[in-house]
């Protein structure tokens, strides 16, 4: 096995085990569903709309998209694990036929051409070895005229040692880039910026939770003089204080950004006819959080 896909299988592994359960709940990213619903607000999702979700998880965003704006929602990810719970939960939601998941890599997604009206990727792009090839993919399933929106870690300058790791990967922070690079990634597989937003706070949230629930597990633990398999409460511990350190000197934050994929003179019926709304242009990228611009 190439090393690379050696991270992405120990990446989903991480994130379908009751490890990452226990620290993060139901919701794999920071700012859980409600953050999730600003992307689809920014996406403008409505009912009719197909939507791609990668590296969809344990599928709860995919669900909640569905649920929540109508659409219809394919979530793929490297983890059959994840896939298998996924396709399970939808069909509990009473989904079944709007939410739907396969296994596949993000840098290789197992889909059409221009098939999406929207994709999103959420706490997920800065795992991926090969970022650009990611980029290129959410061009190649995008309908033209029609944006993706990623969610993600995003660097402000060197980290502190202790967050270099394999585990530091895992947990999204050690490949995190500036935002400024993720959006050149977008670039360059011919996608154009349509706005950034900053959700430092919604990474603060999550890394204060993480903390308080892994002092929770660690008691429980030792209370019930139980041996977690695979769980080193030690590194994580210093890791998670390494974290909050990082986000609060803000040299780690959160970001979204959306990015679409331009619309030749000739695509232009081809989006009508498809879908009643395309997305209608917002003009300049603008760059700002839900408070307000900057
Ligand atoms: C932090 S979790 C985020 C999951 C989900 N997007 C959410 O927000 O709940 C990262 C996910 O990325 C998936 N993943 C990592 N590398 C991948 C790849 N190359 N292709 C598809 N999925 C990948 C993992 O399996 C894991 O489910």
């Amino acid at each position: 096995m190439s090393e690379a896909a050696a991270l992405k299988a120990c990446c989903a592994d991480l994130y379908a085990g009751d490890w990452a359960r226990l620290l993060l709940g139901d919701s794999l990213h920071p700012g859980g569903v409600a953050l999730t619903e600003r992307l689809g607000d920014l996406l403008r999702l409505d009912p009719g709309a197909r939507v791609l979700d990668v590296a969809s998880g344990r599928g709860g965003s995919a669900i909640h998209i569905a649920r929540r704006f109508g659409c219809s929602v394919l979530g793929v990810d490297y983890g059959v694990a994840n896939v298998a719970r996924a396709l399970d939960d939808g069909f509990r939601a009473g989904l079944r036929g709007r939410v739907s998941f396969g296994a596949g890599d993000a840098e290789r997604l197992p889909c059409a051409d221009v098939a999406f009206d929207a994709v999103v990727c959420e706490c997920a792009f800065c795992t991926f070895p090969d970022k650009g090839a990611a980029a290129a993919e959410m061009h190649r399933v995008l309908r033209p005229g029609w944006v993706a929106g990623l969610a993600d870690l995003v660097r402000r300058g060197p980290l502190p040692s202790g967050l270099d790791d394999l585990l530091a990967w895992m947990a999204c922070i050690a490949d995190a880039r500036p935002a400024e690079e993720y959006v050149r990634h977008l670039e360059v597989a011919g996608l154009e910026l349509v706005t950034l937003e900053d959700h430092d706070e919604a990474l603060v949230e999550l890394v204060r939770s993480v903390r308080s629930r892994l002092l929770v597990a660690e008691v429980v633990a030792r209370l019930r003089r139980m041996q977690l398999p695979g769980v080193d409460f030690e590194s994580a511990r210093s890791m998670a204080r390494a974290a909050e350190r990082a986000v609060l000197d803000g040299k780690l934050g959160y970001a979204l950004i959306l990015a679409r994929r331009p619309r030749s003179s000739c695509d232009v019926d081809h989006a009508f006819v498809q879908h009643g709304r395309p997305w209608h242009d917002a003009g300049r990228p603008t760059r700002g959080n839900d408070r307000g611009g900057l």
